[in-house]
């Protein structure tokens, strides 16, 4: 079998709403599905998926695409993986099948993370790494814990890691350049080095941690430098282990730094992640995204672990996501807490998160003077403007009843407040929707429209493909005649082709792939009549002719002997009566 018709087996063999559906919430509306678009961020149901068409779309940021882009995108999995996921899914054999794979440009750097991380696994296990194990022993990190999370130790050797690479012919600079020797010598020495990865599981880069104290003012952790591979603003530790258990258990639980994360997946947590010590970026929302809309704050629980928590928390909600929180106390962080109370504590915490509102709300509280009527209104105002963002309404009632009493203050003159502050920002909300059209894309002339309806139609319905070539429609832009020969070529050879199998067949095209999805297939949604089509041709001979037109004025214009300029004049009066065919 040839290829093209392998991977035309596999697409067919699985429903792309079942795939999206699997991974985030659809609804159904009429004949599609919709949900929020994880490729942006996105708070509103912009993605439709089409059953039929087997695709998505994403009116908002026009991420687009079949079943095979969407698995690459959301799962962080290359073409040939996505493959052999769903072929196995289907129970479709791959044996024989030939994919040209595509050099990574980074498979060098891959290949010296990986060397690098088995050095300093094995040196952990030698003599040398006596007092390392005793110090992680010491924190209740077990060899099962050492295996599973691969972490090893940088030796007081001066440049073993750095000769050692060098011998496998790899560039000094590039060792240099990966955070890994520093000149001709090794970077770290004696620290405990956990490996960081990327989001399909890759290492990236190293976190080193000294366990003996040698000089003073050391850093506690040392990280790799920031490279394309390894950047703290884009990457989630754990993620690559998180993203299964979270979509099981519904929760991701977020934690502040790695050694949190490694203790919570000893008692079975392994839905966690953590932010390696950063702030939180949008990237790192969007990733979270992915993995569920409920997340379980689990940060430190000192003066700075609950100010991350408001400022992360009130991100996340303002993205959407449900957000929990769990407060440890001060000197605590999760990795203590398990330590010293174990799993059914823990467990406990987790069950009895309480809303981000209410954490907020009662922080709010923390240094208010009861006995002053400014602190005292100050704070009832900022407990109003968050209760406004609260949707259930008997939490609203219960919370305005307490602030009543501790506040010593009518409860109706809170409710009749409250529900001022309610009306604000219901209007708020409508100036920025308004604001948001505006910004939505420009209204397409009536050729682009036509262009893109016949473009889009011989997708839908092959019988347009046929019609098009014999009322030779020609379209101006280079691109488009390239995207229609592309899909004539198919559909001679394959005898049917649709969007969704076609967007495999133009990887590596970008120009093309880039124009396919630009098509409005919102609005073909429902099938183009022959008398639509033929309206469409008209509408395209019209530009044909508008343009050639143009041409010629131009050529008129440059040429010099009369004769010719004459020629040239009475074709275009002939185009413009119409009487030239098309
Ligand atoms: P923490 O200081 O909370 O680390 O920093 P921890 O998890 O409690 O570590 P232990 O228990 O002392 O071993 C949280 C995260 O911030 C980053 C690390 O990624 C760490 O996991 N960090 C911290 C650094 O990058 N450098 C530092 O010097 C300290
Ligand atoms: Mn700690």
């Amino acid at each position: 079998m040839h290829n093209q018709d392998v991977i035309n087996e596999i697409r067919k063999s699985v429903d792309i709403v079942d795939i999206i559906g699997e991974r985030i919430p659809l609804v159904a509306h009429g004949k599609n599905y919709f949900c929020v678009c994880p490729f942006h961020d996105d708070t509103n149901p912009s993605m439709s998926v089409s059953r039929e068409k087997q695709i998505y779309t994403c009116f908002s940021c026009h991420a687009t695409g079949n079943v095979f882009t969407f698995l690459q995108e959301f799962e962080h999995l290359s073409f040939p993986e996505v493959l052999k996921l769903l072929a196995e899914r289907a129970g479709i054999e791959l044996k024989g099948f030939q994919y040209k794979k595509k050099e990574n440009p980074h498979e060098d750097w891959y290949q010296i993370y990986e060397l690098a991380k088995k050095y300093y696994q094995n040196n952990l296990k030698t003599a040398m790494g006596k007092n390392a194990r005793s110090y992680l022993a010491s924190r209740g990190i077990s060899d099962e814990v050492i295996q599973e999370f691969e972490i090893g130790l940088s030796l007081d050797k001066k440049k073993d890691l750095t000769e050692l690479l060098l011998k496998k012919k790899y560039d000094l600079s590039l060792l240099n350049q990966l955070g890994l020797s520093n000149q001709e010598n090794d970077l770290y020495h004696n620290r405990i080095m956990f490996p960081l990865f990327d989001l399909s599981g890759k290492c990236v880069a190293f976190s080193g941690r000294i366990y003996e104290k040698t000089k003073e003012n050391e850093n506690k952790y040392v990280n790799t430098k920031e490279t394309a591979l390894f950047k703290k603003g884009t990457l989630l530790y754990h993620y690559h282990v998180a993203k299964e258990e979270a979509r099981v258990k519904k929760q991701v639980i977020l934690m502040e730094g790695f050694m949190d994360v490694i203790r919570a997946s000893t008692i079975g947590y392994r839905n966690t992640i953590a932010l390696m010590g950063t702030a939180l970026t949008k990237e790192h929302i969007s990733l979270i995204k992915r993995l569920s809309n409920q997340v379980l704050l689990c940060l430190d629980g000192d003066m700075a672990g609950k100010k991350a928590t408001l400022t992360v928390g009130e991100m996340l909600e303002e993205a959407g996501l449900l957000v929990k929180v769990v407060v440890l106390k001060d000197d605590e962080d999760p990795d203590s807490f398990i330590l010293k109370y174990g799993k059914e504590r823990f467990d406990g915490l987790v069950e009895n998160a309480v809303d981000f509102r209410d954490f907020k709300i009662d922080i709010l509280k923390e240094g208010v003077n009861f006995r002053s009527d400014s602190s005292k209104a100050d704070y009832i105002h900022s407990v109003l403007k968050e209760a406004v963002k609260i949707e259930d309404p008997i939490r609203i009632e219960i919370l305005l009843k307490n602030l009543a009493k501790t506040c010593e203050i009518g409860y109706n003159t809170l409710e009749k407040r409250f529900q001022e502050l309610k009306k604000e920002q219901g209007d708020s909300k409508k100036k920025s929707l308004s604001f948001h059209e505006i910004k939505a894309p420009k209204k397409k002339d009536k050729y682009q429209k036509a262009h893109d309806r016949i473009l889009a139609a011989m997708l839908d319905a092959n019988w347009t493909i046929d019609e098009v070539e014999k009322e030779h429609i020609v379209f101006q832009d280079l691109e488009s005649r390239m995207l229609q020969s592309e899909i004539s070529y198919y559909y001679k050879k394959y005898g049917e082709v649709n969007y969704a199998d076609f967007y495999t067949y133009l990887e590596g095209k970008d120009e093309l792939l880039r124009l396919l999805s630009s098509l409005d297939t919102q609005a073909s949604f429902k099938e183009i009549t022959k008398y639509e089509l033929n309206d469409y041709f008209r509408v395209m001979k019209e530009d044909t002719k508008r343009q050639e037109i143009k041409r010629l004025e131009r050529k008129m214009n440059e040429e010099k002997d009369p004769k010719v300029q004459a020629e040239i004049g009475s074709k275009i009066v002939n185009l413009r009566r119409g009487e030239q065919e098309w």
